[in-house]
């Protein structure tokens, strides 16, 4: 465990949330997962256990030794629906809520009036600048970016982003929980897209564009990126699993702040798949359908 942080808000009970507090659990920070939302929190943490079972099937070894694992691991979190009583005592907020500007800027201005001056802020987003989200807050010299990659228990990753007003102390910090959550700990300047999605996602609109051009089809394209570059799903694969709604809309806020940038430009194909519904796995059907076994 890094540094002084040993609490730590999680907030929101997705995907990203609960892999965050997955992770920061198995390595021995106490954590508060929250939502808005009951249901919500008792979904997360259902995913969370089978995500966590799977984690230490491979890890100890014999059922009894995993089942106590197991129940460390999980006494280890609480769960709440209530944002400001869930940060009193905080070291660390970690924000994995819902990627819209406005409705982020809320919940950390009302976070900074509750939390303890030194706890620490930082946000998953993918898309939105650390410094626009830091602004609804008093503490920017408190807040930086943590952004995981889905599935988080997985991916050996996390990118730290020190925005300008990021203090070192706070940078310091959230490398050394970074780390103390399993992870290779990068650090970023408050770029669009960091590292990962700057590269990731023109690759994966690059795809969407060969295809719509009838220049090759799904399977060759994945099956081209898989067996010709070693990557271990290809790129429509990839925008299946990872939301074709989340690719568009960091690929809408690209556009719009670079509308000259022709790698940002929008695609027609990604378009009318977001408008049918089609959002990859989670709705069923992308560029592959899900519902058959
Ligand atoms: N929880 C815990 N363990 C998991 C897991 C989860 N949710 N998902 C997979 N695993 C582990 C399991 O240990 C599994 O082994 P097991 O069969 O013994 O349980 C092992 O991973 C392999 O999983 P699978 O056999 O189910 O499938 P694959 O071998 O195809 O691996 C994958 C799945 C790990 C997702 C792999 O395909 C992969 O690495 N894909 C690329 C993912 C990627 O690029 N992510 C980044 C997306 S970009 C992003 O997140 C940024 C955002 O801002 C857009």
């Amino acid at each position: 465990m890094g540094s002084n942080i040993k609490n730590v808000t999680v907030f929101g009970a997705g995907l990203m949330g609960n892999g965050i507090a997955q992770v920061a659990a198995q390595n021995g920070y106490r954590v508060t997962l929250v939502d808005v939302d009951k249901a919500f929190l008792e979904k997360g943490i259902a995913r969370l256990e089978g995500s966590l079972k799977r984690v230490l099937r491979k890890k100890v070894e014999g059922e009894e030794a995993q089942q106590i694992a197991f129940n460390e691991v999980m006494a280890r979190i609480s769960t709440s629906t209530d944002a400001e009583g869930a940060v009193a005592n905080a070291d660390l907020v970690v924000e994995a809520i819902i990627e819209n500007l406005e409705i982020k800027q809320d919940l950390f201005a009302s976070l900074d009036k509750a939390a303890p001056a030194p706890c620490l802020f930082a946000s998953n987003t993918s898309s939105l600048p650390i410094k626009e989200l830091a602004a609804a807050t008093n503490r920017a010299d408190r807040f930086g970016g943590l952004h995981f990659f889905n599935p988080v228990p997985v991916m050996r990753l996390v990118e730290v982003v020190k925005a300008e007003e990021t203090s070192e102390e706070t940078h310091t910090a959230l490398l050394a929980f970074g780390e103390g959550v399993g992870k290779r700990a990068v650090t970023c300047k408050d770029t669009p897209g960091f590292i990962v999605n700057r590269l990731l996602v023109p690759y994966l609109m690059e795809a969407v564009r060969l295809l719509d051009r009838g220049d090759a089809s799904e399977a060759d394209i994945d099956d081209a990126m898989k067996m010709g570059c070693g990557y271990p799903m290809g790129p429509l694969q990839l925008l299946d699993y990872v939301g074709l709604d989340t690719t568009k809309f960091i690929m809408d806020g690209w556009h719009n702040a670079f509308p000259d940038q022709a790698l940002f430009d929008p695609s027609p194909l990604l378009d009318k798949l977001v408008s049918e519904g089609k959002l990859g796995r989670k709705s069923g059907e992308g560029f592959y359908s899900y519902t058959k076994k």
